[in-house]
């Protein structure tokens, strides 16, 4: 049995002192909710003060990026053990805007998601074709080449711990989601591809969230498909009840 994860990725979004509002309503709104993993991912300056709210709750903590390095001379680069110092347990990382707008490419992803989880940090890894690819066909082949990198850095003893967020990129913030069984074989396809490297009982433990435009009222067909384990949401993560409305369709009772 696989515990879903709803998690909230804020972007670049919300100072501190709205942060702080966002993460002190949405307490009182998931409170008591278990079954599922609630993650939120603040921007880097609000990671501390979040964390002082939702300790001892039972909302975790993430981030949205970060180095592959312990430490050192790398301006500007966040560490995973300072993700950890400040009290994360999860962080997403290769998100399509990483890849597109900075560059990122599949084996930067895989290192720092060998470096992730050498430091027990979740790894939220996310894939998706954009819609040029999808067009010509090429989804699963975007699919497969983002995921195989990952496969030449992370032994076996470790890969079950990965996240995976299938997120297609035509459907992140544009309002027009996939379709949940679209998702679920591109998903289904996931697990395949990991199932052929790590074995089936690694490959059934690893939870694939869908990403891309899912709100409060989409959430259910999502869940209700055999291989989706929850959802990497964006815009809808802004709002204390709309993310709180997520996460209780996704609640196992
Ligand atoms: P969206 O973003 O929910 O606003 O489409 C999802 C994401 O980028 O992770």
């Amino acid at each position: 049995m696989r515990i879903p994860v709803i998690a909230g990725n804020w972007k670049m979004n919300k100072n501190i002192v709205e942060a702080v509002s966002l993460v002190k309503e949405l307490k009182d709104f998931v409170r008591g909710i278990k079954g599922v993993d609630i993650v939120v991912c603040p921007p880097f300056t609000s990671l501390w003060v979040v964390k002082e709210i939702i300790n001892g709750t039972n909302i975790l903590l993430g981030a949205q990026n970060m180095y592959w390095e312990t430490k050192g001379a790398f301006t500007g680069e966040t560490s995973p053990l300072m993700l950890k110092d400040v009290g994360c347990e999860y962080v997403i990382l290769g998100h399509s805007e990483r890849r597109q707008y900075f560059k990122e490419t599949s084996e930067e992803v895989a290192k720092k998601t060998e470096a992730a989880l050498s430091v027990n940090l979740i790894p939220i890894v996310c894939v998706g074709e954009n819609l040029k690819e999808r067009e010509g066909g090429e989804t699963k082949a975007i699919i497969e080449q983002e995921i195989k990198a990952l496969f030449s850095k992370i032994d076996s003893t470790l890969a079950g711990r990965i996240i995976v967020a299938y997120e297609p990129i035509w459907a992140i913030g544009t309002g027009r989601s996939s379709s949940s069984q679209d998702a679920n074989i591109i998903i289904k396809f996931i697990r395949e591809l990991f199932s052929s490297e790590y074995g089936s009982k690694i490959a059934e433990r690893i939870r694939i969230l869908y990403g891309g435009s899912v709100n409060p009222q989409n959430i259910s067909e999502f869940m209700n498909e055999s291989d989706i384990d929850g959802a990497l949401v964006g815009g809808a993560s802004l709002y204390a009840l709309s993310f709180s409305q997520i996460v209780k369709a996704t609640e196992i009772l």
